[in-house]
């Protein structure tokens, strides 16, 4: 159990994984790309290997309580903690979508409010103590 960790959700395309792209050239310390299926996660780790950048893969399913409690206890395990998380995963539809508004609101809140609040109450007790504001994070 030892070093620094940063762990992105959500993290195999879009804003998520331009913030592992960034971390792996800033953070200083272990950096998680996540996502809910493992063959797009590791096909994004393996682009940022092509570009010299390593990020490590952990399956991460907001929606799958088994999923969240098993990264979790991955993170604490591996490094006691978490120093770094980027909660990153959602979903919206696009303002096109015909999908029923009832629907929409119903999935929506599954992952963006219920999904994100399971997250959070398995992984904010891993965050360390001090972090950011007390310990260099950062590459120099
Ligand atoms: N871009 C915007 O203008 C904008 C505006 C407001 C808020 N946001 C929010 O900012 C975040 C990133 O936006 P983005 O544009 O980068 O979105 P994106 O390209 O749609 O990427 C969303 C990421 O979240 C993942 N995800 C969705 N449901 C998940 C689940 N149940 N478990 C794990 N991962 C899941 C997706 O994985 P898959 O590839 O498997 O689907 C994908 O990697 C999202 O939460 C989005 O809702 C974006």
């Amino acid at each position: 159990m030892s070093g620094k960790v940063a762990v992105v959700t959500g993290s195999n395309k879009g804003i998520g994984l331009a913030i592992v792209r960034a971390l792996c050239k800033q953070f200083q310390g272990d950096v998680y790309l996540t996502a809910r299926d493992v063959g797009r996660g590791q096909a994004a780790a393996e682009s940022l290997a092509s570009e010299g950048l390593k990020a490590n893969f952990h399956q991460l399913d907001i929606n799958n309580l088994n999923s969240i409690t098993a990264a979790a206890a991955f993170f604490k395990e591996k490094y006691g903690g978490v120093d770094i998380l980027i909660h990153n995963a959602g979903i919206a539809f696009k303002v096109a979508d015909t999908t029923p508004f009832a629907v929409q609101a119903e999935v929506t809140l599954e992952t963006n409010f219920f999904a994100a609040r399971d997250v959070l109450t398995h992984f904010l007790p891993l965050i360390k103590r001090g972090g950011a504001n007390t310990e260099p994070h950062l590459k120099k």
